[in-house]
């Protein structure tokens, strides 16, 4: 059976983004030779209609397919009309029409979920409309199952004082529920790795949750850097190779490898 190869990257931020790195990740997602690009949000930086069509043209360019959901700064910050009335305007008009893509290719079932709200200056949410469509968006037989918001469904390391997304007990309750192997996120700005259920104790299945770092923005964190993962589905295992920027291109940080087992995944 054919691996699935997948390259998650989040928090590009065009507005701010650094044009080095920018045309080092394309590279690097071409040499890494991925099956699509799953992006988790924060396409831009304030959501204007160039930055849209900066991020739109880059995904283009990178030649593989893409699927994406928006983040918190996709959402107009400074023109509280718009902000309110439609939100996610810019984003429908110019990336995804559909910003909560559903997604069955190949054994491959991915879901992604929109969590920014105009009411919440830069935290997000679950609600309960969104856990129903995780129990049934699911139901068929696949290979691998991923859930994707913009918002962080764990606390990393490096940043344990974070807000989680709210509504994330349950959503993740209804993914364990139905399968869900990988959740991925962003908005954190770094890169971690966890099981879920030694995170939320009570879930029923081990899930591993993904948060890369901003992929070619210049708001990098205090210690990371530039960075995105390859997710590598090969029979029973999961490989996940963290690249990060360094030294003017994109190298190894580190590979971890995840096996199925009969309640989820172990390292
Ligand atoms: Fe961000
Ligand atoms: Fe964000």
């Amino acid at each position: 059976m054919q691996p699935i190869r997948l390259a998650h990257v989040t928090d590009l931020h065009f507005g701010t983004e650094d044009p080095a790195v920018v045309a080092g990740l394309r590279a690097d997602l071409v040499r890494q030779d991925v099956d699509r690009v799953l992006v988790s949000g924060d396409l831009t930086m304030r959501a204007r209609a160039v930055q849209f069509h900066a991020a739109r043209a880059w995904l283009e360019s990178i030649g593989c397919p893409w699927t994406s959901v928006p983040g918190n700064h996709d959402l107009p910050l400074d023109r509280p009309l718009i902000r309110a009335v439609r939100p996610l305007s810019g984003y429908r008009w110019v990336v995804d029409a559909h910003p909560e893509p559903l997604l069955h290719l190949g054994g491959l079932q991915v879901l992604g979920l929109s969590t920014p709200r105009p009411y919440l200056w830069k935290g997000g949410r679950i609600d309960a409309g969104q856990v129903a469509r995780i129990g049934t968006a699911f139901a068929q037989p696949a290979r691998l199952r991923v859930l994707m918001t913009h918002h962080p469904v764990f606390r990393s390391r490096q940043r344990p004082r974070e807000r989680v997304v709210r509504g994330a007990e349950r959503a993740l309750h209804a993914a364990a529920r139905v399968g869900v192997d990988v959740v991925l996120c962003g908005h954190d700005h770094v890169q971690a790795q966890v099981d879920l259920s030694q995170a939320w104790p009570g879930l029923r299945r081990r899930m591993i949750g993904v948060m890369s770092g901003t992929a070619c923005s210049r708001r990098i964190r205090a210690g990371e850097s530039q960075s995105y993962t390859v997710l590598e589905l090969s029979g029973k295992r999961l490989l996940l190779r963290v690249r990060r920027w360094r030294a003017n291109r994109f190298e190894t940080l580190a590979e971890t490898w995840w096996r199925r087992s009969a309640d989820g995944w172990r390292k």
